[in-house]
């Protein structure tokens, strides 16, 4: 509530400034960061490669709506954000736009009505695409997308957030250095990687914290905050950075398939990231998604291990269970014994959880995700994993691995008390260091996920 009401009082004062700003100082659009000829036309595909890459489908499309046509509502505290109609149809899309009106939604957040965008719109990103990329999507959405006629409903945030003004002000604090890509010091692999981590992919928008001003922190590799974790709704995007982090530990070839699959020997993506890899990282090409990975890899000048050209061939699979290794040991030892005075954590796991994820807690690659070490399990708020054990997760399904792996939840068949036990347990089994959770963030958590399936069952 106090952060709340701090960032109320200085958007209030912004705004007050943003006023008098906007009376003396004209609106300048970000020109062009590549010069190209009048004439120019980007290679076939292209666009909608970008597309692709940047996402824009999973936020302009509605739910069982037409592709681009918008109405997708994004919560926001301060109330529901709707997606704009960018299919080309002249009066409710973007079909009577010109390329500088397109560049200036992606690089300064304005708007068809020259109205500052909210920031759902991911144009702190954008902005690092090069001019032959909007170009291309531009193209794209203006000769390949139906048009289709949507009137999108109207945003109507909560005072002082209705003021779109306000966020001119904002994007000065938020949007920083120019609207164009500065490569790092790599070879050409790690700044393609660089370039579609920073610019199309967003991946800031989710894995940097965000300030008291609720922008990104860390838009770039410059930026010491970048990607070193941040919070999408009530979920963890895990630090992609740093030495904690579980993807300096993979392998190069384990994080592209992560990213090509939503799996690999470790884990198994769920929430926000399963869509971001069923919606557009899938569709990256093996070069492209090498690139990220070596990228992610060395962002802090670390050595990273060569990764096969081909991402996530189907290998051969081993069957064999992962023994428990040092840390673990002792762990899968009290579980094997199956006494019974286990404390109510253990014996929780074993009767629930134990099949799949196993008493090594290492899973098994590709299919369940380990919980040694896991991010989500070890996360400082505990609520992302309370929410899994009670409604459960399902992976991504990719062409490159069509199954959709499912786990059940057990709200119905555990109690506050019961899974606060069991999630005490993971959190301190197998060497795993984090605190216990206590039986009220457990009813907490569950009337969340209770108010989230409501609208569902209405349904
Ligand atoms: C994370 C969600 C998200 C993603 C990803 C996203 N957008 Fe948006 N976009 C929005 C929202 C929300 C709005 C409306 C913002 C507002 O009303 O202030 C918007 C507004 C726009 C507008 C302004 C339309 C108008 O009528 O003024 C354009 C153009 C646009 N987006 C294009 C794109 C393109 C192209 C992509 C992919 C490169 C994309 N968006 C990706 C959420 C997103
Ligand atoms: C819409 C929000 C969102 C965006 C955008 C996003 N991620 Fe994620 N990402 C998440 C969440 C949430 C998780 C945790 C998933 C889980 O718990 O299974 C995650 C997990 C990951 C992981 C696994 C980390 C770990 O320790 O388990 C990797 C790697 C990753 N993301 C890379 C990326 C890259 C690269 C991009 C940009 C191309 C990206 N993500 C864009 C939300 C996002
Ligand atoms: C039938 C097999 C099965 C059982 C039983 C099972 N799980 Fe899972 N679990 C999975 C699969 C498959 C996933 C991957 C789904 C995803 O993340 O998209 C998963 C994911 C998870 C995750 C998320 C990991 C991450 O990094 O995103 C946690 C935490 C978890 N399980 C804990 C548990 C606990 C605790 C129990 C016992 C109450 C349990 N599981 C029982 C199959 C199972």
């Amino acid at each position: 509530m106090k952060k709340i009401l701090s960032i109320l009082i200085a958007l209030i004062v912004l705004g007050v400034l943003a006023a008098l700003a906007l009376i003396y100082l004209p609106f300048k659009p970000t020109p062009a960061n590549e010069a190209l000829a009048a004439d120019w036309k980007a290679e076939a595909g292209r666009g909608e490669y970008v597309m692709r890459a940047s996402d824009c489908m999973a936020c302009h499309t509605a739910k069982g709506g037409e592709p681009m046509a918008g109405g997708r509502g994004i919560e926001s505290p301060m109330g529901t954000i709707w997606s704009s109609n960018i299919t080309p149809d002249k009066e409710t899309g973007i079909g009577s736009w010109t390329l500088d009106q397109f560049r200036a939604a992606m690089v300064d957040g304005i708007g068809g009505h020259g109205q500052q965008l909210y920031p759902a719109m991911p144009y702190e990103n954008y902005r690092f695409m090069k001019e032959s990329d909007i170009r291309a999507l531009f193209d794209y959405l203006q000769t390949e997308v139906k048009p289709v006629r949507n009137e999108v409903q109207a945003t109507s945030l909560s005072f002082p957030f209705n003021m779109r003004f306000g966020i001119r002000a904002w994007n000065w604090l938020a949007l920083s250095g120019e609207a164009d890509f500065k490569p790092m010091a790599g070879d050409d692999q790690q700044i393609r990687g660089q370039y579609l981590v920073e610019g199309a992919g967003h991946c800031a928008a989710c894995h940097s914290p965000r300030t008291a001003f609720m922008a990104q922190n860390g838009t770039r590799l410059s930026d010491s905050s970048f990607l070193t974790g941040g919070m999408v709704d009530d979920w963890s995007a895990p630090a992609l950075r740093g030495k904690d982090s579980r993807v300096q530990q993979w392998t190069t070839e384990q994080v592209a398939a992560y990213l090509a699959t939503g799996r690999n020997a470790h884990a198994v993506a769920n929430g926000e990231m399963a869509l971001v890899v069923e919606h557009s990282m899938q569709y990256m090409t093996d070069a492209d998604l090498n690139a990220m990975a070596k990228f992610l890899k060395t962002m802090d000048g670390q050595a990273a291990d060569a990764a096969p050209e081909k991402v996530a061939t189907p290998g051969p699979r081993s069957t064999a269970v992962a023994k428990a290794d040092g840390a673990g040991e002792a762990t899968a030892k009290l579980l094997k014994s199956a006494s019974p005075d286990m404390p109510l954590g253990a014996r929780l796991y074993l009767d629930n959880c134990a099949a799949c994820h196993f008493v090594s807690g290492k899973g098994a690659p590709e299919i369940f995700p380990e919980l040694q070490g896991n991010a989500m399990v070890l996360g400082k708020d505990a609520g992302p994993l309370v929410s899994v054990i009670l409604k459960g997760a399902s992976s991504p399904a990719t062409d490159r691995r069509p199954m959709h792996l499912v786990m059940q939840g057990y709200a119905d068949r555990l109690t506050d008390g019961e899974v606060a036990a069991l999630a005490s347990f993971v959190r301190k089994g197998w060497g795993n260091q984090a605190s216990d959770v206590s039986e009220s963030q457990v009813s907490k958590v569950r009337q969340h996920v209770q108010a989230d399936a409501a609208p569902q069952r209405a349904q």
